[in-house]
């Protein structure tokens, strides 16, 4: 449709018919088809449900085809419905968790797996995802740290904006693509206390600098939608803040897309105490930009009031509606209300052996060796191996948003075993459960019931085995539904079942590889102390047994770098590699007295740093060398260094740059990542790695607020992680 197509049908819509398009309903409803029930609770007419705009987690080609047939032959003007949900790391074929991805330091493999998940999705019907998500996270106690890309503003904008490149390609009207959801705009990750749901204190410094950098970067690749986040900055909830959703993301970011709610969150804008009721709530929510209401009847039932008491101008509904047909029309469903909804290519595409392989070749890539001691990894000889833990014997290695994947076709570690002609008769025993019966996990679609494993008897078979083995691969881990929406928690450790098997194999066997799966940095000292090597595995998908056991047999090297570090406990969160320097920095040495930056019990650093993960050979990294020592104002320099792989097998060496402001009108980070490459070396092989970097990279929020550099000293760092002392000093002259 044309531009002044869309506007004529505006116009032609009724008040209900406006409002109607700005409302999105739960799939429970349909699936009902009638006002009753949930919709009724809601105070839902018919009506209400026959004009409702969109629906959100309805899935399936089949049943969309009829529900889209149905619904636009009974709506007066036939304008189609819009389908959205949750795919966020994968439909059918599940890939790694979001936070998993972000370790590939690979915005070309995380883009391809979006556009695989975006293939599979329209296929059966949905039109939109709400992903990616973009919120930095410093605080591993929140569960949704696993849907996002980590605590570095860079990393997690480069895995956003791949994603949504990754479901939209050049146009979402083409085939195969959905539009992107980008959220939850802003500062979701940065939950006080790190439970779900809770306020967010931050400066509006902290906020531009840090936080909005990774929105922005999915809003510049073009998402053609975007959530506000439940919790309040500055006091304002983002459902209702204006200055967030108008001035910060249409007007500085030039974001003309649509706004829709997170569930509900028009409607908790009274229990968030800054609506009385329903009324103010729809006032407030349209007033700052919300477009359409998700899951609450707060528009539907309080906006024609509104206008009629001429509280809310017409135009503020119309602007929304329009910007909701808009999308409509981008997606082409004007012309197309099916899309791409297909039986026959659902069964084609779903799970095929393409999409299998590229999960498979996601999950290796994701996974990051934390310790290796003694070269352990990979095994010499797999034969005298034995494999023990609860995770050796569980499909439920999707991570919690796969809600519309079946755990059926996800492989466990103990069918990848069989299928390996090398490991196939390995011998397995699963020691304990993965949570302890005591344990509060609680399910996220489903209620969670935790398997009644004879604990003294798991463990004595375990212990047996391990003590019989050369070596023991140990496959740990926390329950997927410890993470993820909802999923905060207070400790971090393994669960006691878990440490008590740990405790025994090490009784027996020294030679303990520990398969990490979690959604979630841990706590893991005690993995740390008893295991020789830990290989971190996430939530890895369908695909990510095969990829363990591949990698642990040397099949697939290990290269993937933390995007968040793990912990040395849950005292020093939040944390993060790029915090401000302190008046009283902290030299490492504890005897040096008491006025230092520090804990008395525990260490500053954590147990895995920002950027860290080994490989199976090792590299070395020559001095740091700039082309020239100064630089001006829109001026810039390369900086360059040469990486050999000094071990005895190939591997990907992942080169991180760094830069530090050495001194500037506000308290500069200690160092920011700046950019990364990625080379592949043989053993003996040497490559010179160069960065060009730009004075707008040395740019940041001044003392008065603008986006500035400020002339002075900067050092480049470059190396293996986040805690590199190899650099070199340069200067930004003065004008
Ligand atoms: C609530 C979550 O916060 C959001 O991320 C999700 O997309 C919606 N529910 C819809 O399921």
């Amino acid at each position: 449709m044309q531009e002044q197509e869309l506007q004529a049908l505006l116009s032609q819509l009724s008040p209900e018919e406006k409002i109607g398009q700005l409302v999105q309903l739960p799939a429970s409803f349909q699936e009902e088809g009638n006002a009753t029930g949930p919709a009724m609770q809601m105070g839902l007419t018919q009506e209400d449900l026959a004009l409702a705009g969109s629906y959100l987690g309805l899935i399936g080609a089949k049943k969309l085809r009829k529900l889209q047939e149905t619904y636009m032959a009974r709506h007066p003007h036939h304008i189609p419905l819009l389908f959205m949900a949750d795919i966020i790391n994968g439909y059918r074929t599940v890939f790694p968790i979001p936070l998993a991805q972000s370790c590939m330091f690979d915005p070309a493999l995380v883009e391809a797996c979006a556009s695989i998940a975006a293939k599979e999705t329209a296929a059966s019907g949905v039109h939109v995802t709400f992903s990616p998500m973009a919120d930095l996270s410093r605080d591993a106690r929140w569960g949704r740290v696993m849907e996002g890309g980590g605590e570095d503003p860079f990393v997690s904008g480069q895995t956003a904006a791949a994603m949504v490149r990754g479901y939209q390609g050049k146009d979402i009207r083409d085939k195969g693509k959905i539009g992107a959801c980008l959220k939850h705009f802003a500062g979701y990750g940065a939950p006080e206390g790190g439970r779900d749901y809770n306020n967010a204190e931050l400066s509006e410094r902290t906020l531009r600098e840090d936080y909005l950098p990774a929105y922005r970067a999915a809003v510049d690749a073009g998402c053609a939608l975007v959530m506000p986040s439940f919790n309040t900055l500055d006091r304002v909830p983002s459902a209702a803040n204006a200055w967030l959703l108008k001035d910060i993301l249409r007007k500085e970011m030039g974001f003309s897309g649509m706004v829709i709610s997170d569930w509900s969150a028009v409607a908790e804008l009274i229990p968030h105490g800054i609506a009385r009721d329903e009324k103010e709530a729809a006032y407030l929510a349209l007033r700052a930009g919300v477009d359409m209401d998700m899951s609450s009847p707060v528009y539907i039932k309080n906006l024609k009031a509104l206008v009629e008491a001429g509280k809310i101008p017409l135009q503020w509904i119309d602007e929304a509606v329009l910007r909701v047909l808009t999308l409509k029309n981008k997606l082409g469903l004007f012309e197309n209300p099916f899309k791409d909804l297909d039986e026959n290519e659902e069964s084609a595409l779903h799970l095929c052996e393409a999409h299998r392989q590229a999960a498979r070749k996601c999950a290796e890539k994701s996974f990051v060796l934390l310790k290796n001691e003694g070269s352990l990894l990979p095994l010499a000889e797999p034969g005298e191996t034995a494999w023990i833990g609860p995770y050796v014997d569980t499909q439920m290695l999707n991570g919690a948003w796969s809600i519309f994947a079946d755990d059926g076709d996800t492989l466990s570690l103990r069918s990848a075993l069989a299928l390996h002609e090398k490991t196939k008769n390995a011998p397995t025993a699963v020691g304990c459960a993965i949570a302890d019966p005591d344990s509060p996990v609680q399910g996220f679609m489903s209620a969670v019931s935790l398997s009644g494993v004879d604990e003294a008897q798991a463990l004595r078979e375990a212990a047996a085995l391990a003590q019989k083995a050369k070596n023991v691969v140990l496959a740990l881990g926390e329950h997927r539904e410890c993470s993820g929406e909802a999923a905060s928690r207070g400790t971090l450790t393994l669960p006691k079942c878990q440490l008590k098997l740990l405790d025994s194999i090490a009784e027996v066997n020294p030679n303990i590889i520990v398969l990490l799966f979690t959604g979630r940095p841990l706590d893991i000292r005690a993995v740390q102390e008893k295991a020789k090597a830990i290989l971190l595995c996430w939530l890895p998908g369908t695909e990510g047994a095969s990829a363990a056991v591949r990698t642990v047999l040397g099949e697939a090297s290990p290269s993937g770098r933390l995007s968040m570090a793990f912990p040395y406990c849950v005292g020093q969160l939040p944390l993060h590699y790029n915090h401000l320097r302190t008046g009283r920095p902290y030299s490492g040495d504890y005897k040096a007295g008491r006025f230092g930056s520090k804990y008395q019990d525990i260490p500053n650093d954590p147990l895995y740093p920002f950027g860290f993960g080994l490989t199976y050979t090792e590299f070395a990294y020559g001095p740091v060398t700039l082309s020239q020592s100064s630089i001006k104002k829109g001026g810039g320099l390369t900086a360059s260094v040469t990486v050999t792989n000094v071990g005895k097998r190939p591997g990907e060496e992942t080169v991180q740059l760094y830069l530090r402001d050495e001194c500037g009108s506000v308290a500069r980070p200690v160092r920011t990542l700046k950019a990364f490459e990625q080379v592949t070396l043989k053993p003996g092989e040497s490559r010179r790695v160069s960065f060009r970097i730009d004075e707008s990279m040395l740019r940041f929020y001044d003392i008065h607020m603008a986006y500035t550099s400020e002339p002075g000293d900067f050092t480049v760092f470059i190396g293996p992680d986040s805690r590199t002392e190899k650099g070199a000093r340069f200067t930004l002259k003065e004008e």
